[in-house]
């Protein structure tokens, strides 16, 4: 399932999470890259263990934990803490690769099984030429290139690329996440579940004892029960 998560970051975030990565200090893309991808990576990255890498993955994370669609389509067990990159003039390209089937976080030595990869885009659509994020997968090729602040949401399992940024530039922040559920058709019927049930919930006008909410609800934690490792 491929997810637009709308303006993950408010308007006051996104200012200062863009603050804080543009005036920092970057490196090759190449330091995160596995053997096949770092043949086709061709893009800049903050330094993990930077300052300014350090405020803004913390604001990120604090946007991610108020998101209700969020949690409800990742189910997140564990999010490797994000990273920043920008694309543009020499290095502004990623061609075709999977990602990681695990990444080791350096600092901590936990490893964090991508179940699902997300980019959060960082600057305006106008401001760049090229930069889409093409992801190939059983439901064909989707072209992504979102306002900033959206995010976007893809299974890890998907050959992606993101096309050369041939005017301006293009900052994001990117990382993985760990399901508790970890098969993309169990999560994506949770996902429908929770929506109906919020919708239902909503129709019922707060009505917490109506019955069909009270047993859809039972229904949906009953399958997590049977689904969710934590
Ligand atoms: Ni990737």
């Amino acid at each position: 399932m491929l997810l637009r998560i709308p303006e993950a970051l408010s308007p006051a975030e996104l200012q200062r999470v863009r603050d804080l990565v543009e005036n920092a200090d970057w490196v090759d893309g190449s330091v995160t890259a596995g053997t096949q991808s770092a043949q086709v990576k061709n893009n800049r990255q903050l330094p993990e263990d930077g300052e300014a890498a350090r405020e803004a993955r913390t604001l990120v994370l604090d946007a991610l934990s108020r998101s209700v669609l969020f949690f409800s389509s990742a189910l997140p067990r564990r999010i490797y803490p994000p990273l920043f990159n920008r694309y543009g003039g020499a290095s502004n390209a990623f061609g075709n690769h999977i990602d990681n089937a695990v990444r080791t976080h350096r600092a901590s030595g936990n490893h964090v099984r991508t179940d699902l990869s997300c980019t959060l885009f960082l600057t305006d659509p106008g401001a760049y030429e090229g930069g889409e994020l093409v992801i190939e997968d059983t439901f064909g090729q989707q072209a992504v290139k979102l306002a900033a602040g959206d995010m976007i949401l893809y299974p890890s399992s998907s050959v992606h690329r993101v096309e050369p940024v041939t005017r301006g530039e293009r900052f994001a922040s990117f990382f993985w996440i760990e399901s508790m559920v970890r098969e993309d058709e169990r999560r994506r019927l949770l996902f429908d579940l929770d929506m109906s049930i919020m919708s239902l919930r909503q129709r019922t006008a707060g009505r917490e004892d109506d019955p069909e909410v009270v047993r859809l609800t039972g229904c949906y934690h009953n399958l997590m029960r049977m689904w969710a490792s934590t």
